[in-house]
């Protein structure tokens, strides 16, 4: 796909079929998200967690019931993968870093068909539980901030509604 056509067919999916992804497609999401820029080289402050286990998948989603009483909540959608970014820094720089590789890898889905969402809600419970820091094996030190569910989508997937944001107000000093 041309960058240009990537950019425009981004777009969240949220009802996502269960059919696994190629381990190769996975691969290319991470390869996308390494190559994001990070302050101050500090790459070694990133890591990435790969979660594909329907258990731990399902934990996810039970944060959610619990945090909301509404057992059908589902922040993930059905998405057989969440890629979750984790930061060894805190503040604003660290989430800042996060949310790079976050968009690296929602464009490299789109790029190679496949439905994705930025989950970011739910990964704020997560990291205050011990059960899925456990379960996740996220290295001692790091906080997990953001996330990419990617997946199939389970209907075809519907353009932006608007043809691009014009809602967000730009100023020119020239
Ligand atoms: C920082 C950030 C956090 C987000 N967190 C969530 C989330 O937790 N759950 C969700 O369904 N969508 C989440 N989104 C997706 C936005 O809702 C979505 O990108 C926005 O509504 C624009 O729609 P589009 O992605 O289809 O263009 C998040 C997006 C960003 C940038």
């Amino acid at each position: 796909m041309h960058f240009s056509d990537v950019l425009k067919s981004r777009v969240s999916t949220r009802a996502f079929d269960s059919r696994p992804i190629p381990d190769g497609a996975v691969k290319s999401l991470i390869d996308a998200a390494l190559y994001a820029p990070v302050g101050m080289h500090r790459f070694e402050t990133l890591h990435l967690t790969v979660i594909r286990n329907p258990y731990v998948l399902e934990h996810i989603r039970t944060l959610a019931v619990k945090a909301t009483g509404d057992e059908k909540a589902d922040p993930l959608h059905g998405a057989p993968v969440l890629i979750v970014v984790s930061t060894s820094l805190g503040g604003e720089i660290g989430a800042l870093n996060v949310s790079c590789l976050v968009e690296n890898m929602l464009l490299a889905a789109t790029d190679m068909g496949l439905a994705n969402l930025y989950v970011r809600g739910i990964i704020a419970d997560a990291a205050k539980d011990a059960d899925f820091l456990a379960l996740s094996g996220i290295p001692e030190g790091f906080t997990p901030v953001a996330s990419v569910a990617a997946g199939y989508a389970l209907a075809p997937i519907a353009p932006r509604e608007t043809p691009k944001n014009n809602m967000t107000t730009i100023n020119y000093v020239d």
